[in-house]
């Protein structure tokens, strides 16, 4: 069976309850939840499981959230491979004081780890979403689950079950 780890960095813990939620709904332990802040070391976390859930907020205009930064210029200058690995991105934003970049982040992400061999799943629909531009859109879809808990934190949950599903599609998680 596939094993699943979440990474996440979260500065005000949006990311984080989502983190956690999506835990519970993909039946992944709690010490396979990585807070990047806290928790992460080296990419050798990483390389531990098959399928890697990261998540990340956006900050600045359009920039990864804080705990992320290192770790990216570590993948930029190491440039280790992420070949056989399968990553799905989720992170949140706010589409109304930054929706200009909203969950940018995600799109910084994808290329990234696009990069280094990895094969990223888990695009979402943009419909249902208000923005003037997204890093992380890409051929009309979002490359990964945005949530925006300042606006619209009633669609949080329902964006989350919709993309476990997706997911599961995705990964066949459901026969694993
Ligand atoms: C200074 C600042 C800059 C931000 N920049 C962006 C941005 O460029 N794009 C976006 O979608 N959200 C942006 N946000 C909104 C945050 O992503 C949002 O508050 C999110 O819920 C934070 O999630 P976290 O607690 O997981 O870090 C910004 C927020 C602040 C305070």
């Amino acid at each position: 069976m596939a094993s699943i780890g979440i990474f996440y960095g979260s500065s005000s813990g949006v990311t984080k309850a989502v983190a956690e939620r999506l835990a519970e709904l993909l039946d992944v332990e709690d010490f396979n939840v990585f807070n990047m802040e806290e928790d992460f070391t080296d990419f050798d976390d990483m390389f531990a499981f098959d399928i890697l859930l990261f998540g990340c907020s956006t900050w600045g205009s359009g920039e990864v959230q804080n705990d992320w930064r290192d770790p990216l210029l570590d993948l930029d200058n190491d440039k280790p491979s992420f070949a056989g690995k399968t990553i799905a991105l989720f992170g949140a934003g706010d589409f109304k004081a930054h929706g200009e970049q909203f969950v940018s982040a995600l799109g910084i992400l994808h290329d990234k780890f696009k990069a280094r061999g990895a094969t990223l799943v888990g695009g979402f629909p943009t419909e249902g979403y208000t923005y003037k531009y997204s890093f992380a859109e890409r051929d009309g879809k979002f490359v990964g689950l945005p949530f925006d808990e300042v606006n619209e934190a009633d669609k949080t949950e329902e964006r989350l079950q919709r993309w476990v599903a997706i997911l599961q599609e995705e990964l066949a998680l459901a026969e694993a």
